[in-house]
Order: C-alpha cells, then structure tokens, then sequence
C-alpha cells in the first residue's frame, strides 16, 4: 500500500494538487490501479481538501471507474445497435463461456474482469471486442478461443 500511495503523491502533483482536476486525477489512479480503493481514495481526499463522499459520488457515476478490483486484462464487448445487428450477442456469449465470467465479473485468478459498453465509435468493424487497447473486428472462434494463452 505504501508503493500505491506513493504513485499516488506523484499522480496528484502532476496536477499541481489542483482539486478540479479530480477526475483526471481519478483515471490517472484507475489506470495504474486498475480499480479505486477506498483508502487511496481517503488520501486522494485529504490531499485534495475534497469531502469523501464528493469523490464516491464521481468515482460511482463514470461507468470508467471501479470500486472494485479488476483483472488485469479488461475485456469489453460492444452491445450497442449496430454490433447488436451484427451478432454482438453470440459474441458475447463464446466470451463468457471462454472467459468462464459473465459481464461485470471478474475471473478468480484475477487475469480478466469482463464488460459491455453500448459503442466503440467503430461500428462498421463490428461485432467488436476490446481486450485492453487491442481491437477486435467480427473476431472469429478461434480469436476468442486464443485470448486466455495470448493474455498472461
Ligand atoms: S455499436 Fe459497436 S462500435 Fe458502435
């Protein structure tokens, strides 16, 4: 925790300590935590001189936030209409049943938490899946058969 907090420290005052870049701040610390504990977001609180709740209440309306752990690989099948047109729900499907998590789930070992997000910005490739930043267009079986021996 104390190499957490730390990072921490240097992700504030990379913003000049300055409160209203919060959410900034927020997905500095998501990114390099993967998730928002509460006694980093206790620091980040202190830090900022911002009340806790303030900070829940941010930290739980962007969908880019997570108050729980996360694997380490994120993946992300777009459901929305025109990955839907396309067949996103078989997708999603062959994920679940190769990832052995459904959506808003996280795998024991902690390798993979599994989600659905409504558009990608890049429909036309769709059905599409995201794992971390790599992008997915209509990936076949065999893709998504290959994504737990490619993703340590
Ligand atoms: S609907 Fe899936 S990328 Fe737009």
């Amino acid at each position: 925790m104390a190499q957490e907090l730390a990072n921490i420290d240097e992700i504030i005052s990379k913003y000049g300590g300055d409160g209203s870049a919060l959410i900034q701040i927020l997905l500095d610390i998501q990114r390099e935590n993967r998730w928002l504990p509460r006694e980093i977001l206790k620091q980040v609180s202190q830090k900022l001189e911002i009340p806790l709740n303030q900070i829940y209440h941010i930290a739980t309306f962007y969908k880019a936030f997570s108050l729980i752990p996360k694997g380490r690989h994120l993946v992300s099948v777009c459901l929305g209409t025109a990955c839907q047109v396309r067949g996103a729900p078989r997708l999603l499907d062959k994920v679940v049943e190769t990832l052995k998590i459904a959506p808003g789930e996280t795998s024991s070992d902690m390798r993979f938490s599994l989600d659905t997000v409504n558009c990608l910005g890049c429909c036309a490739l769709g059905p599409v899946m995201v794992v971390d930043d790599v992008y997915y267009g209509k990936p076949s079986a065999k893709d998504i058969e290959q994504i737990p021996a490619a993703y340590e």
